[in-house]
């Protein structure tokens, strides 16, 4: 029996130093919502997707919203496990046991469930989710983090990390005045600029005038922008059917583009709809 238990310690600690050289290799992408209820959560969703289908690479959604988790609403799933197991069972955490914790959805994205009621964060230390983060890390090709809009400087350690922030605005006034508090505190935290990209969503024509002032005020280029569809995010939301699978349409095509930027295929896509993505993109940290 102790020969088991010595066993399971050391394999552990193998995985760990395994994990550490992982994170060097950057799989990390965390989405924030510059303020609440701006689209992040279907921003990473349907960027999941992506990256599982068309770029086919092994992504896991860690569902870290607060204080609900919703992610497995909008892929139609009922997670058995979630978050809280996942700290609560932290001295076993390996590949092997949080896969145990995981739920896949049909397009090959797996989900770690976020919490089902809100007193749940009061058990969670946010210090602990590190960990968890970092043997994703060590099993999958993309970690997606779904943060919400959550801020604080617990999640510093995570935040600086990642090998991407993409922060999920819109383009009205106040969510603009805290993406802009946003990105001053992500510098604060000590992040290089270039790592926190702005998605601009449902943005539509009429907002490119604002954007462009913006990007001058911040002195930094939008990531990218996703059109506004009510019609279809709702109807995507309410069904549990991630966009691609719906429907074929811009803003699938939208999703599809970026997540080939965040993996480095390049494919383009009828720019003439969304003039500021053309001017302003640049390239993917490598
Ligand atoms: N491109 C879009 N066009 C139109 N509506 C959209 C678009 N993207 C998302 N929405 C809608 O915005 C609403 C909020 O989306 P979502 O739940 O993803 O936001 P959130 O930022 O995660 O919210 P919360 O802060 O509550 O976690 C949903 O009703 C969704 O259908
Ligand atoms: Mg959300």
């Amino acid at each position: 029996m102790q020969t088991d238990s010595l066993r399971d310690l050391l394999l552990r600690m193998t995985e760990d130093l395994h994990t550490k050289d992982l994170r060097s290799q950057d799989k990390l992408i965390v989405v924030m919502g510059a303020k609440g209820g701006v689209g992040t959560t279907t921003v990473a969703v349907n960027l999941g997707v992506q990256l599982a289908t068309f770029a086919r690479k092994r992504t896991v959604l860690l569902d870290f919203a607060r204080p609900l988790g919703n992610v497995h609403l909008l892929l139609d799933l009922h997670p058995k496990f979630g978050v809280r197991d996942a700290v609560e069972g932290l001295d076993r955490l390996d590949s092997h046991f949080l896969a145990g914790l995981l739920t896949k959805h049909k397009t090959k994205l797996e989900l770690l469930g976020g919490t089902t009621q809100p007193e749940e964060w009061e058990k969670i230390d946010i210090n602990l989710l590190d960990r968890v983060v970092n043997v994703a890390q060590n099993a999958f090709d993309v970690v997606l983090l779904d943060i919400g809009s959550q801020f604080s400087t617990a999640w510093g350690s995570i935040l600086r990390s990642a090998r991407m922030i993409l922060i999920v605005a819109e383009a009205n006034v106040p969510s603009l005045w805290t993406l802009e508090r946003r990105l001053l505190a992500l510098k604060g935290f000590g992040i290089p600029q270039d790592r926190a990209r702005i998605i601009i969503n449902r943005w539509h024509k009429g907002d490119d005038e604002v954007l462009k002032s913006v990007q001058k005020d911040i002195n930094r280029p939008i990531f990218a922008n996703l059109p506004n569809d009510f019609r279809k995010a709702s109807q995507s939301v309410n069904l549990g059917t991630p966009l691609m699978e719906n429907h074929n349409n811009t803003l699938s095509s939208r999703y599809r583009q970026i997540a080939g930027q965040l993996v480095g295929i390049d494919i383009s896509v009828d720019e003439k709809k969304s003039p500021l993505s053309g001017l302003f993109s640049f390239p993917t940290k490598k």
